[in-house]
């Protein structure tokens, strides 16, 4: 087991030859505020228990398990940093987004212990076959349909941006209304637009989950809003226009209210396939396990549409109780995880018996 210098968890199961490619296998340890306990987590153990399952059994192909660190985007605003750095993807830049402190990702990986000069020991050599991450749904489509796994065949697009309103502070009990500049009031009303707008453009689902404001007080009008903004939609055109007339409105607010308004984008990710030919195993595996074989879109964002760039990248998603996810009461049935611990050793077999799977890496 090694840590990288993105602090991403890797450990490998051998090959049956010691200088045999090797499939990759994982999802991410971090997580959200009050978090539920499976969002990430479990296709980690997942896959560490399909490898338990193999008993020493070797395959024509190491499998490297990945924990990877720093999906969900919570501290710094820019999420996949522990995937992005295996695609050579954590460049100056984002070792320079800094955290509400000040601490940059820099910073962070220094005060972990590990050395960011090192971040290009953690990009994918040449010898990845492909990227295969299990995941919880965290939607409602797999319980209304019964079905307890599905193939993901693609993931939306997602933009993450941080907005900054700024007015002016001034006495809560003697300035008039119309003499105020109050970076909250106009913030406001922009996230009003925010949802409106995601309300009329089919597929679009557009989030203000985070707000703070400065100085604070209840008796002082703010002079400072930070908020992100988070939107997603299957088509990367809809979703980057719909940014795009945000960012207008929120300046055409500012203007009218005598504010500014600063945006800092922090994401800007295009929709991903997954690799069709993994999909078809995955639905060739599902069967196999004796289930349904069902694909369908992910609206969440996953570390496989990043690993995509570089290898042919598939999910399997398991059904979600309640469609709840992001929360504490998150969950997953047991004989769900017992069938996808199943299904993946079922593909595990396949792969390893697919010439097809070999002919269409550089590892060949
Ligand atoms: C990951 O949880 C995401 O925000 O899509
Ligand atoms: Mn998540
Ligand atoms: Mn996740």
């Amino acid at each position: 087991m090694r840590i990288d210098a993105a602090g991403n968890f890797r450990g490998v199961y051998p090959a049956a030859q010691a200088d045999a490619p090797r499939l990759l296998i994982g999802s991410h340890l971090d997580t959200v505020p009050n978090a539920g306990a499976y969002d990430g987590v479990l296709g980690v153990v997942l896959a560490v228990a399909m490898l338990e399952e193999l008993r020493g059994r070797r395959l024509p192909f190491a499998i490297e398990v990945i924990g990877f660190s720093e999906e969900e985007g919570v501290r710094f605003g820019a999420p996949f940093i522990g995937s992005r750095a295996l695609v050579g993807r954590l460049d100056q830049a984002l070792l320079g987004v800094v955290d509400n402190q000040g601490v940059s990702v820099r910073k962070a990986i220094e005060e972990f212990g590990l050395n960011p000069k090192e971040i290009s020991g953690a990009v994918l050599e040449n010898d990845a076959l492909g990227y295969l991450e299990f995941h919880i749904e965290q939607g409602p489509a797999l319980e209304k349909l019964n079905l307890p796994l599905a193939a993901v065949e693609a993931i939306a697009g997602q933009s993450r941006l941080e907005l900054i309103f700024l007015g002016h502070a001034n006495h809560a009990g003697t300035t008039p209304m119309h003499l105020r500049r109050d970076a909250i009031a106009g913030a406001a009303e922009w996230i009003g637009i925010v949802e409106q707008m995601a309300q009329e453009i089919p597929g679009l689902v557009a989030t203000v989950g985070k707000i703070e404001a400065k100085p604070g007080a209840s008796n002082v009008i703010a002079d400072e809003v930070r908020l992100t903004l988070d939107v997603r939609q299957s088509s990367d055109e809809i979703r980057t226009r719909a940014v795009d007339n945000l960012i207008r409105q929120a300046r055409a607010i500012a203007a009218r209210r005598g504010l500014s308004v600063r945006e800092n984008t922090l994401l800007s990710q295009r929709a991903v396939a997954m690799d069709p030919f993994l999909v078809g195993e995955i639905d060739k595996a599902i069967v196999k396990t004796g289930c349904k074989p069902h694909r369908m879109v992910s609206g969440a964002g996953h570390d496989a549409m990043i690993l995509a760039e570089k290898v042919p990248s598939a999910m399997i998603f398991l059904r979600t109780p309640g469609g709840i996810s992001h929360d504490p009461s998150e969950s997953v049935l047991q004989d769900d995880v017992e069938k996808a611990i199943v299904c993946g050793l079922h593909l595990l077999d396949q792969l390893a018996s697919s010439p097809e799977f070999y002919k269409r890496t550089n590892c060949a």
